[in-house]
């Protein structure tokens, strides 16, 4: 499996807060069977003020903290960028740690409010799609306001945005709603891939294998297979923020 959305960098947002438990967290994700795995920091303006040079640095750091070890899943790492009308100058001025780039095709992976649908983000995904960049859209199963209608997320999907779902919402780790809509949303074929989204080893910990345990039961193999393997290395492999 690969892993597109994970907090597992210590101290920078609110993962992992010292380096052993980044450490087990990540030895715990390869005894899952996770390969790769795509670290995405937080990018919240006034929560988490991360920046390209902040979130290289903090990686490579953490990089050679780790060293050479084969216990671990290879580790990139981008960000998980909050919704922002900044966006739009990042993005010209080259400022957004993009989980891959394909062809002339990059791919940023956009968290919105949980609460609020705000006005202007249909724009804004139209823009930069316009642009070559294509949000895949972190956990949709979560957003409120998507609980009893799927409308905008396909609305979404309809104009080019990815959807990803977390692994947590699968097992019901979040309210009822939200592993109702994820299902819903893999049935509909509106789902490019499942991620962990762990953030530690207890009430937020990466519960891919289990997730993929029960999408097993209901799913055909080649659906799980694009969800937890193909897609996701699909990003992995593009992903341009490593170590070397
Ligand atoms: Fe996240």
């Amino acid at each position: 499996m690969y892993d597109i959305h994970a907090h597992v960098i210590p101290n920078i947002d609110d993962g992992p807060k010292d380096f052993n438990t980044s450490l087990d967290i990540l030895k715990e994700m390869y005894q899952q069977g996770i390969e790769g795995v795509i670290a995405t920091p937080h990018i919240r303006l006034g929560k988490f003020n991360n920046t390209i040079s902040t979130l290289s640095s903090a990686y490579h750091q953490f990089c050679s903290d780790l060293g050479e070890r084969h216990d671990i899943p290879k580790l990139k790492y981008a960000a998980e960028v909050h919704l922002t009308p900044d966006l739009v100058p990042w993005v010209k001025n080259n400022k957004v740690p993009y989980l891959a780039k394909k062809d002339q095709t990059q791919y940023v992976l956009l968290e919105l409010p949980e609460n609020h649908y705000p006005s202007g983000t249909n724009q804004l995904c139209k823009w930069l799609l316009n642009n070559g960049v294509i949000p895949v859209i972190a956990h949709p199963e979560r957003c409120r306001y998507w609980y009893n209608s799927s409308a905008g997320i396909s609305a979404l999907v309809e104009i080019g945005c990815l959807m990803q779902i977390t692994a947590s919402s699968i097992i019901g780790r979040f309210r009822q709603e939200s592993m109702a809509l994820a299902m819903g949303l893999i049935e509909s074929n509106k789902v490019f891939c499942i991620a962990s989204d762990t953030h530690n080893l207890t009430h937020r910990s990466c519960q891919m294998l289990s997730a993929r345990d029960k999408i097993n039961n209901y799913f055909d193999k080649e659906i799980v297979d694009d969800l937890f393997v193909n897609n996701p290395k699909m990003l992995f492999v593009n992903c341009i923020n490593d170590c070397a």
